[in-house]
């Protein structure tokens, strides 16, 4: 039986990771220091370490009992990001540096972990494939661009086999609304369907790829199952685009709502089009995101 250490797995994303391990009969150890996680995010089976994933000792000991690693953990928040830059670096890229790091002393175990589609900062050139130009835009986007780097020497330096996925913007059930730094849908259904106001940051008119939570598992699990990869990068989207104007409208029309929208000044460093396209991922792990932006989106309100 399979035994894996999901870091973050008490997040988002990694606690549907977590979900789906579990249910194929799967043993996961989970690494979170709780930060934006919850321990009833994560399956019962699954234990629960509590700890930082920038600290060595603890991950090489985690890492040596697992058959290798799904990575996570990280400041998800890119505005987090520009107000926290020292703090989350540490945990965006030491953090990742150090389960490369433990995964070679243990022999090489595989990694999966999480970049993102802000490596590619602003750039024009959509649908954005993984030869586009990255240019990051926040610390957040080049942090997630140093660890595809520290993935690359990994594999070519270290042998340890991994795979970086620039996911694009999830979304789903269990995405925490509350705080300024959630994600915009988990906001905006939390916010519209409470009767309250949301606030949009600059005209509305910036465009996301939004892709649905199950979909990236997939994606996840396509890479361990294939044994890791070579230190290659993929995009995880959908390639269809969505502004942030019409996702209030959308919300509000499924909620049977109104949006009571306050505009605001843009965010610093925020990006005005993200746009993917899947063909890379597609043709490598042929998991397609199936599941369309209103069926997601229904999803995520039934779920409230
Ligand atoms: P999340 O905040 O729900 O999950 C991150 C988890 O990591 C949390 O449980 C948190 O407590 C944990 N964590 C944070 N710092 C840690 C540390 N120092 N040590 C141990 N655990 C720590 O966010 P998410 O949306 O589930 O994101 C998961 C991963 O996917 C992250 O790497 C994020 O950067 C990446 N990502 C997310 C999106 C998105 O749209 N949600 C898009 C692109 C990339
Ligand atoms: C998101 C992810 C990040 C990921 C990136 C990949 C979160 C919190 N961040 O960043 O981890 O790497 O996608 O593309 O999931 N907005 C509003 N009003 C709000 C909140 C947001 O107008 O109340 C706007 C933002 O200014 C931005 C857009 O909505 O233009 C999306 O913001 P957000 O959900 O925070 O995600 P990203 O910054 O794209």
């Amino acid at each position: 039986m399979a035994h894996w250490l999901v870091t973050g797995g008490c997040g988002f994303i990694g606690s549907h990771l977590c979900d789906a391990l579990t249910a194929r009969g799967d043993t996961v150890t989970i690494l979170d220091d709780m930060s934006t996680g919850k321990r009833e995010n994560a399956p019962a089976e699954a234990e629960v370490v509590e700890g930082d994933v920038a600290d060595a000792a603890l991950v090489r000991r985690l890492m040596e009992k697992a058959d290798g690693c799904f990575h996570l953990a990280a400041v998800a928040s890119v505005q987090r990001c520009t107000e926290e830059w020292v703090t989350s670096h540490r945990t965006n890229l030491t953090g990742t540096i150090t389960v490369f790091d433990a995964a070679r002393q243990a022999g090489g175990r595989p990694v999966i972990y999480a970049s993102s589609a802000a490596v590619y900062g602003d750039n024009p050139d959509v649908p954005l494939d993984e030869d586009a130009r990255t240019r990051p835009l926040s610390a957040y986007g080049a942090d997630k661009l140093g660890c595809e780097l520290h993935g690359r020497v990994a594999h070519g330096v270290h042998g340890v086999p991994n795979t970086g996925f620039r996911f694009f913007n999830v979304f789903g059930p269990r995405q925490d609304p509350k705080s300024p730094y959630s994600g915009v849908i988990a906001i905006f259904t939390d916010r519209i369907r409470a009767g309250q106001g949301i606030t949009i940051f600059g005209n509305g008119e910036q465009v996301r790829d939004f892709v649905y939570v199950g979909d990236v598992v997939r994606h996840l699990l396509a890479a361990m199952d294939a044994g890791g990869g070579e230190g290659a990068v993929f995009n995880v989207c959908t390639g269809r685009k969505t502004s942030v104007l019409d996702l209030a409208n959308t919300i509000a029309e499924l909620s049977d709502a109104e949006a009571d929208i306050t505009f605001a000044e843009p965010r610093a460093g925020d990006i005005r089009t993200s746009l993917g396209d899947p063909a890379k991922a597609n043709a490598a792990f042929n998991v397609p995101a199936e599941t369309d932006f209103r069926s997601g989106l229904r999803l995520t309100l039934e779920s409230h």
